[in-house]
């Protein structure tokens, strides 16, 4: 949660600031704020709402010579989203941005508040930048009390830190939440909470790791590990394609990354099909030795693919396959057998209790693997093995090619092991490659079908609340499908089992209650069709999703008629997208950037 950014440097460090900032946006909008100390002056802004508002506050501020600055984009966690809670934070001679939680800020609070200090806001971090001017007194150094103070931080974070007393340097540490540096041609520093805001001017970064603190300053740049050992920058390539990161002509980049899809999971297929086996080059099989069960495990739309995966895995693997929702697992005590392989998946490879699902299998002794779409994201650098999803940024907050792409690593992933564990017979997993290799198809938009949806979504604006049903596999598309509504629309919506509905939810049928109806032609049609008869004879209103015609339906959403049932997920994963994005626009919401949420949950 939260993007932070810095730069100490001869150039315009306000238009570096902010256009970093803009780039972070989406991991938090409740407010954002720089701090830039030229010459011996500190100016400092803060304002709530989008970046643009930020952006009118400092109009008229001119960086025009050498300056040190840092800056923040706020997703709240301590106190309410206003300016006083607005990052940075000063102390008397010294600003502080930091991304994460102190989790023993109320304990430091108390004595600086016993000592005198004056807080102006609510916020857990406003303690770092009092503890550093309280260490200060007391210290030889600058970096001195900046250790200091480091060591006494419980928690999760990335901090930048700027005093007057050191006019040319900026102080870091990272631990547990996302932080890296840049250095540009002539030799000036960057930072940020990920790589986009770095591209144009940096050719060449450095991830730090848990545990990491140091400085920089023009000539120095110094860094030392958790075992306060000093420690030499790795420095990789960045990319220098920000075109990607563009909206490209689409409305939203919700929009665009639907429409990416087929691209993207072209991408993900790459190099990895043969005839008739699954390649994953970056994982040895030796992963999968002695192992019995995999528990899966992750947060949101990463949890429904993981879902869809339980299914294929113990249809086509014959892997007894259980999944976790990350947060609650965290916290039973689970039992943790060696013979589990633990899987984490996520977009982001950053989200808090997922990762510390992976810390605690890791501990537990398990072998790891993580499905990611970020290299060298924190979850990627712990576990023992990754396969990357290869989605490129997703920058809409609801999150829609990561899934795609995650699904189709999970449905190659069951006919890799299928052919570890003799599962299925090798020209059943040629047949099944073949229907891989389909889904590119399979996820293009139609303008005559994105024209459809958006004509008929202006039905459904209204109502007590949407039901998505499917059986199988077409259950966790369900609930995707009912995320992705609830995120953008902010109406109400539900995921369920067809076969549950009588069980308690059909009570709520009437012509104001919509019903998502997913029906497949190849898995348990005539079931999932009855279930929807019941809730039609009570007068909800369906929208049905079908390659078939339906005569229960109100309204029917063709796709395309597939050669197998996964293909038809595919079809429909696109139209629940559609879908929602267009009720969302016809309502005025932001789509790329809903109410309340950020893309990167980096806190519990
Ligand atoms: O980055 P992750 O995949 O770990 O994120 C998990 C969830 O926070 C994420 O999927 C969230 O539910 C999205 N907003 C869904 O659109």
């Amino acid at each position: 949660m939260c993007g932070i950014v810095g730069y100490i440097g001869k150039k315009d460090s306000k238009r570096i600031l902010l256009d970093g900032l803009k780039e972070l946006e989406y991991r938090g909008y409740d407010s954002a704020g720089i701090a830039v100390l030229q010459g011996d002056n500190f100016s400092s802004f803060k304002a709530t709402g989008k970046l643009i508002n930020l952006e009118e506050k400092t109009k008229d501020f001119v960086t025009d010579k050498f300056s040190i600055g840092i800056g923040h984009t706020r997703w709240a966690t301590h106190g309410k989203p206003t300016e006083l809670n607005a990052h940075p934070h000063a102390g008397e001679n010294s600003y502080v941005v930091h991304n994460g939680i102190i989790e023993n800020y109320a304990e430091l609070k108390k004595e600086l508040l016993e000592d005198g200090v004056h807080f102006l806001s609510q916020t857990d971090t406003e303690v770092i930048v009092h503890q550093f001017e309280k260490n200060l007194k007391t210290s030889i150094s600058a970096f001195e009390a900046f250790k200091i103070t480091i060591e006494q931080l419980h928690g999760a974070y990335a901090i930048l830190l700027v005093t007057k007393g050191e006019k040319e340097t900026i102080f870091f540490a990272k631990n547990g939440s996302p932080m890296l540096m840049g250095i540009d041609s002539d030799n000036e520093k960057y930072f940020a909470s990920s790589d986009t805001p770095l591209i144009g001017h940096c050719s060449d970064i450095n991830y730090f790791e848990d545990g990491d603190y140091g400085y920089v300053s023009p000539d120095a740049l110094v860094i030392f590990s958790q075992k306060n050992l000093q420690k030499e920058p790795v420095f990789t390539k960045l990319s220098t394609n920000k075109l990607s990161a563009q909206k490209d002509g689409y409305r939203f980049f919700m929009e665009k990354e639907i429409y990416e899809q087929h691209d993207v999971i072209t991408d993900t297929l790459l190099g990895r099909l043969s005839e008739e086996r699954v390649i994953f080059e970056e994982i040895e099989s030796s992963l999968f030795d002695g192992i019995n069960e995999i528990k899966l495990c992750a947060c949101g739309t990463s949890y429904h693919s993981a879902l869809t995966a339980t299914y294929l895995f113990e249809r086509y693997s014959k892997v007894k396959t259980s999944i976790e929702v990350a947060s609650e697992f965290r916290y039973r005590e689970p039992i943790m057998n060696k013979d589990t392989l633990f899987v984490v998946i996520s977009q982001s490879g950053e989200t808090a209790d997922t990762l510390e699902t992976l810390k605690m299998a890791k501990k537990a002794g398990l072998k790891t693997l993580v499905i990611c779409n970020v290299d060298n994201s924190s979850m990627v650098r712990l576990a023992d093995a990754c396969i990357l999803t290869r989605a490129g940024v997703e920058k809409g907050v609801a999150s829609t090619k990561a899934f795609a792409t995650q699904v189709t690593v999970f449905w190659m992933m069951s006919l890799y092991l299928a052919e570890l564990k003799s599962s299925m017979a090798k020209e059943e997993i040629q047949k099944q490659i073949a229907l891989i290799r389909e889904i590119p198809a399979s996820v293009r938009v139609s303008d005559a079908m994105h024209e459809h949806i958006k004509r008929l979504s202006k039905r459904y604006l209204h109502g007590h609340g949407f039901f998505f049903i499917g059986r199988d596999v077409f259950y966790p598309l369900a609930l995707e499908g009912a995320l992705k509504l609830k995120e953008i629309s902010y109406l109400h919506a539900e995921g369920y089992p067809s076969g549950e509905m009588k069980h308690g939810p059909i009570a709520l049928a009437d012509p104001e209650l919509f019903t998502i109806a997913l029906l497949p032609e190849h898995k348990l049609y005539e079931k999932a069709k009855s279930n929807v008869e019941e809730l039609s004879a009570r007068d909800a209103t369906i929208c049905a999703i079908s390659p078939l015609e339906f005569d229960k339906a109100d309204d029917l959403i063709p796709i395309n008629r597939c050669k197998d049932y996964m293909l038809e997920f595919f079809e429909m994963m696109v139209v629940v997208q559609i879908l929602s994005l267009e009720i969302s626009i016809r309502l005025g919401n932001d789509v790329d950037m809903p109410r309340n949420l950020a893309k990167s949950v980096t806190v519990e």
